[in-house]
């Protein structure tokens, strides 16, 4: 497939072009500053905090899906930066009728009211009484303006019209990829306090062949 992966240089982005090169897909890869991609890699520089809107379309012209993993490297420099980097995405899929995207928000951001979701449940249906009375209010205590933005970039792919699947994972790591993890529709997954980076990507990628995580939140662990 000719797939468009967005913040390919990050920690999960870099696992989603190695795996996607691995598995013989054609990849374009989409940085502010493209550096020490594999080989055959074509790389399109756009900085999603600026974004150039003619270099963005180019990157997504004729892609069968883009996969993203846009998120702030520095918290104060890059705030705000996943809703305003997947909105000039959403844009440019739409001018190019580009359809499928895969994007990463985080396990905590459910119950993150956003003006069209006013109303969220107060907890995730997947998350345990420890994570629904103490991890998750902690986390959203400490990284709550990003949930925010996580919860907007959530709410601009369902109001896009697009084929979009969000990945909500928890603690991310950098152990190596193990393809075993367990995921679920709508929901975080009941005990699952961490999962590689790797295998984040691993499944973002196998997510495009199954039509039944179109326009669903997907849960995923160890
Ligand atoms: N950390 C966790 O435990 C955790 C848990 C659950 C969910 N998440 C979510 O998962 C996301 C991805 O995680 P990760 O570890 O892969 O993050 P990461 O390594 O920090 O990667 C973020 C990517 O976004 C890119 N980026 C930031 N600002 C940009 C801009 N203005 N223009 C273009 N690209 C820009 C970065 O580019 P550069 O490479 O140029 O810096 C980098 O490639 C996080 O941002 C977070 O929302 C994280």
């Amino acid at each position: 497939m000719k797939l468009t992966m967005v913040a390919a240089t990050g920690g999960i982005g870099r696992h989603l072009v190695e795996q996607a090169v691995a598995g013989g897909h054609d990849v374009t890869a989409v940085a502010r500053r493209p550096r020490d991609l594999p080989d055959g890699v074509r790389a399109v520089a756009v900085d999603l905090a600026r974004p150039d809107m003619r270099a963005l379309a180019s990157a997504i012209r004729g892609a069968d899906a883009v996969l993203s993993a846009l998120g702030p490297r520095n918290p104060r420099a890059d705030a705000g930066i996943t809703s305003r980097g997947t909105r000039a995405i959403v844009t440019a899929m739409q001018a190019e009728h580009v359809r499928r995207i895969i994007i990463v928000s985080a396990a905590p951001v459910g119950p993150v009211a956003v003006p069209g979701r006013p109303k969220p449940p107060r907890h995730d249906p997947g998350d345990g009484i420890f994570m629904r009375y103490l991890g998750a209010p902690l986390t959203r205590a400490m990284f709550g303006r990003h949930y925010a933005d996580l919860a907007m970039t959530e709410q601009i792919l369902r109001d896009s019209g697009l084929e979009w699947t969000v990945s909500r994972p928890p603690k991310l790591t950098d152990k190596p990829l193990t393809g075993r993890y367990r995921t679920a529709l709508n929901r975080n997954i009941r005990g699952g306090f961490s999962v590689p980076r790797a295998d984040v990507a691993h499944h973002m990628l196998a997510m495009m062949d199954q039509p039944e995580t179109i326009k669903q939140i997907v849960g995923i662990a160890s």
